[in-house]
């Protein structure tokens, strides 16, 4: 089982898409095993999105992801961060497929509603920077239905 750290940006809050968007990786089978809705703090944001630093948009990217509430989770499944990356959909809305988050949801690439880890380093790291390394599994019943 791997798991992934999938983050509601501020405007899927500000949007009411909560929910929406939540019921989508809830109904494809991705397990949540953590979950909160947070204010983010501009270190935070600075240590997540370490990597872009120094890129023309970076600053950009701090403003929007502290602008507001957001919700934080991590998803736990088999090939859990490209499922739920895939659910997401490609970073631009206009290169999404139809039918996922950014596509149905977006129009442009500083507004794309969601993150989800790119891949297990940056999963574990990024699972233990908003909500440590502590995170209990739990039992779901319908798993058989769904894990073969
Ligand atoms: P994320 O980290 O948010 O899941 O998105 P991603 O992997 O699909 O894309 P990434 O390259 O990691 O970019 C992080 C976020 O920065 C914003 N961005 N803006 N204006 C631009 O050219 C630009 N490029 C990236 C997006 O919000 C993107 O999700
Ligand atoms: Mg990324």
């Amino acid at each position: 089982m791997e798991r992934t750290f999938v983050m509601l940006k501020p405007d899927a809050v500000q949007r009411g898409l909560i929910g929406e968007i939540i019921a989508r990786f809830e109904r494809r089978g991705l397990k949540i095993v953590a979950m909160k809705f947070m204010h983010v703090s501009r270190s935070l944001a600075e240590e997540h999105y370490a990597v872009h630093k120094g890129r023309p948009f970076y600053d950009g990217l701090i403003e929007y992801i502290t602008s507001g509430p957001v919700v934080a989770m991590v998803l736990e499944g088999p090939n859990a961060i490209k499922a739920a990356r895939a659910t997401m959909g490609a970073t631009h809305p206009l290169e999404a497929a139809p039918g996922t988050i950014r596509a149905d949801f977006g129009l442009e690439i500083g507004r794309n509603l969601v993150h989800g880890s790119d891949g297990p380093e940056t999963a574990a790291f990024e699972i233990g920077l908003w909500f440590g390394d502590e995170i209990p599994g739990w039992e779901r019943d319908v798993d058989r239905w769904i894990l073969e």
